[in-house]
């Protein structure tokens, strides 16, 4: 960190995924400085609505403590995939007035995100004041990582605040390069992430439970390898574990299946049996002939799926089992659901399992951390989500931690 930035000499606050220390936005002098925060407003939006505002909800500490300190504060986000091009389909303008509600703050927005004009609106705010900047990826150097366009919004203030953890995946200008021009520290959403996830994958309190879910093993092959060396129990459910079943022989009618992928699937049971990891797949499942709401269907051994049915649920016995092994876990880590959340009542397996961790959460049993698209969905679908220790704002940025990478826009803030 420049040392003229640095506030104490008391260190730096956080821990990333591996470990390594951080500096934040208390280890820096903020009082009349210019703060420049990116932020991930990548909010899903339906028509005009926003479907889910947890991520500008979750950036509020960040934005309350910066004006608290007397800071000008500068948003920088990207909307969507606009691929270099202005799209007025992509704008953030619509946020500002969000923004202002929700964080009970003047918000004004600059119609571009570098330039004369945008420093022009930055100069006249007011300390305390927010400009909202427009949708970094309608500059295609963003996503090229362009030095100049780095330097460019580096330009813009006297602080770089990476608050971004859902997109610190991605090295881009906004989330990697301009750590090189400005002092670097991270916003508390970022801190509070890397904590939980550090506090359930770097140093967990064993025995661990890890669940991944989802359709395919393809996309989930480096997440298992990293993750099975590292926990004591991993509970395999949606079609990705119909792959597993087939794998060891077993029929799996027409449930989905990547039959190509059974070689793999084998790799990784044997990892685990040298890891001392048991893998937990279903033992008995729930199968239908038509996968539609309230559809006909039935439980059947996992070894006995007939040749015309799909397996789309966990079974009241893969249930049970889960859970007496879970009631002696310390640690539990989500990612992706159990079964067709989605379509009543094939959510039933992943309720019941998510209510288990929620419950022995609550009675601090143990940490439970969440993570993923699908996975936040499923969770809030079996009203455990508020119950868990901590639902990460991240979907692809939580896969690719979970795949054991070190985040590009992580890595950034370790440059000090
Ligand atoms: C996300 O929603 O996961 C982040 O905002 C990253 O978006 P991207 O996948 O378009 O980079």
């Amino acid at each position: 960190m420049h040392e003229a930035a640095r506030k104490t000499e008391a260190g730096v606050n956080g821990k990333t995924e591996k470990g390594l220390a951080f500096p934040t936005i208390r280890d820096i002098e903020l009082n009349g400085k210019t703060v420049l925060v990116r932020a991930d407003l990548n909010v899903p939006k339906h028509n005009t609505q926003i479907t889910d505002h947890t991520r500008i909800d979750r950036l509020k500490p960040t934005i309350d403590f910066l004006r608290e300190n007397n800071a000008k504060i500068v948003v920088i986000s990207h909307f969507g995939r606009p691929d270099g091009e202005h799209n007025p389909q992509m704008s953030l303008a619509f946020l500002a007035a969000v923004l202002e509600k929700r964080w009970n703050a003047p918000v004004s927005f600059a119609p571009d995100c570098i330039g004369a004009l945008t420093k022009g609106i930055i100069e006249r705010a007011n300390l305390g004041d927010i400009v909202l900047l427009e949708n970094v990826r309608f500059y295609k150097e963003e996503e090229q990582n362009d030095k100049d366009f780095a330097a460019k919004l580096a330009d813009l203030g006297d602080i770089y605040v990476n608050d971004a953890f859902s997109a610190a995946h991605r090295a881009h200008a906004s989330t990697e390069g301009i750590a090189a021009y400005l002092p670097a520290v991270a916003g508390l959403l970022m801190e509070e992430e890397l904590n939980a996830l550090s506090a359930a994958l770097v140093a967990p309190q064993k025995p661990v439970m890890a669940f991944t879910g989802g359709s395919k093993i393809s996309t989930k092959l480096k997440v298992l390898d990293n993750l099975i060396p590292k926990v004591d129990f991993l509970v395999l459910g949606g079609a990705m574990a119909n792959t597993f079943l087939f794998a060891q022989g077993k029929s799996v009618g027409v449930s989905m299946c990547e039959s190509n992928m059974a070689e793999e699937a084998r790799k990784i049971l044997d990892l685990a049996q040298k890891s001392g990891c048991e893998i937990i797949l279903p033992r008995d499942v729930v199968v239908v002939r038509e996968l539609k709401e309230n559809a006909q269907h039935q439980t059947v051994d996992s070894a006995a799926i007939p040749a015309d049915m799909s397996a789309i649920d966990l079974g009241p016995r893969s249930v049970e089992y889960i859970c007496e092994k879970l009631a002696t876990c310390h640690t539990v880590l989500w990612n992706g659901p159990l079964g067709v959340f989605e379509i009543k009542p094939f959510d039933k397996g992943t309720n019941a399992v998510a209510e288990a961790v929620a419950k022995r959460t609550n009675a601090r049993q143990c940490v439970s951390v969440a993570g993923g698209g699908d996975t936040v969905a499923a969770l809030e679908n079996a009203g455990a989500a508020d119950r868990f220790t901590y639902i990460s704002t991240a979907g692809g940025a939580f896969l690719e931690w979970l795949e054991g990478h070190t985040l590009p826009g992580v890595q950034a803030l370790l440059k000090n």
